[in-house]
């Protein structure tokens, strides 16, 4: 007899193909060389470790009372999100949530009713289909061009159908590192217009943006929300701080939306934020939140490590893709068959993520995060393992 619910078994068996990778793969050894999750291997941001010590000091009786979004914290992001889009953005349209996992649950619950549809990227993060999942909504995993990893915009067309509510775009990209192009997202805008017209329902853009100042060479970065009105954006600081565990981001309405749609969501969010077992972070990292806006890792570090890794690879027959942005690399697995490669490397404790975890099961994904000294101990078993 069944005890979990139907929802939990859905959530299972979207998110299985990870799981079982974790139990495979993960036994990974601590001397190994860990390219899998964005996990950090070296001791955090001395200026984030001194940002949460000081706001973990009380200012008053209410300092650990519940709280909802902090308003030194929504200031904070009202203030770069809208510099960084040239656009001007309200404090009150910012809900501080326990990073971007909390703010993509509570867009969705925002917005969809069961059976609703969701479009989005494949390859893609793979935690979009358990939430959606769990909750009886409908994710469609859409492909990205098969060669540039740019939007599709014929193929996102093709996959609307009248139930579709939201399209996901994350950019940068994980696992390719793409950005996507002003000139693209307003395709991807018309698009959007013309077929919420049709189907006589408003189809959002959710821009997944975690990634946004993880950049290279100087890339530039578009939200979608600064061309498509209805966007929401959430965000996490976990990646620009490499500190997943401490849970703090955000959920911006666009800035462009018609009042009485960003009203009417504005309204639904409190009990939507309490429905999901509080969705609001812990006090402690919201009044950091002023802090933690100065604060990054060391992008030069990371692009010098890019940089030693997919030239090596490449300069070896690898077939990658040049990320523009995230700590990411993702190319075609030697032989075609990412599981048989990832199995190959794990038996030199190089441990890679086979392409099997975002739906394409010939490509893999490297993460960057790993240490130079892991880059420098798995050279010689990717040049073992390179095309013939
Ligand atoms: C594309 C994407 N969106 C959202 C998230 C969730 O970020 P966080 O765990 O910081 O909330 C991740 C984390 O890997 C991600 O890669």
């Amino acid at each position: 007899m069944a005890i979990v619910s139907d929802g939990a078994r859905r959530a299972g068996e979207s998110i299985r193909v990870v799981s079982e990778f974790a139990d495979q793969f993960l036994a990974a050894d601590a001397d190994g060389a860990d390219f899998t999750f964005g996990n950090p291997h070296e001791r955090p941001l001395a200026g984030l470790v001194a940002a949460i010590k000081a706001a973990a000091e009380p200012n008053g009786n209410d300092w650990f009372a519940y709280k909802s979004s902090v308003g030194s914290a929504t200031a904070a992001v009202a203030a770069s999100l809208g510099a960084e889009m040239g656009l001007p953005v309200a404090a009150d349209d910012i809900t501080m949530t326990q990073g971007a996992f909390k703010a993509i649950a509570l867009a969705f619950d925002l917005l969809l009713n069961p059976g609703d549809e969701v479009i989005h990227p494949k390859p893609g993060w793979f935690a979009y289909a358990p939430i959606l999942a769990h909750r009886g909504y409908v994710g469609v995993h859409t492909p990205l061009d098969p060669v540039s990893y740019d939007l599709d915009i014929d193929a996102i067309a093709r996959a609307i159908t009248p139930r579709t509510r939201i399209v996901v775009v994350n950019s940068p990209h994980n696992p390719t590192g793409r950005i996507y192009s002003r000139a693209r997202l307003e395709e991807l805008a018309g698009v959007l217009d013309a077929a919420s017209e049709r189907i006589g329902a408003r189809i959002f853009i959710l821009s997944d943006e975690p990634y946004r100042r993880i950049r290279f060479d100087g890339a530039a970065f578009t939200s979608p929300a600064a061309v498509y009105p209805w966007t929401l954006i959430d965000y996490s600081y976990g990646k620009i701080l490499l500190s997943p565990g401490q849970r703090i981001g955000y959920l911006a309405l666009g800035p462009l939306m018609p009042e009485a749609d960003r009203n009417a969501l504005t309204a639904a969010i409190f009990p939507v934020q309490t429905a999901l077992g509080w969705g609001f972070p812990d006090a402690t990292m919201q009044y950091a939140v002023p802090e933690l806006e100065t604060l990054s890792i060391d992008i030069p570090a990371l692009t010098a490590k890019r940089d030693r890794l997919l030239g090596a690879l490449k300069q070896w027959g690898y077939r990658m893709v040049d990320p523009e942005g995230t700590f990411y690399l993702w190319g075609d697995a030697p032989g075609g068959d990412s599981l048989a490669f990832a199995r190959r490397l794990a038996e030199r404790k190089v441990f890679v993520m086979p392409g099997t975890l975002f739906h394409c099961p010939r490509q893999y994904r490297l993460c960057l995060t790993a240490t130079t000294e892991m880059i420098e101990q798995a050279l010689p078993a990717f040049r073992e393992a390179a095309p013939a």
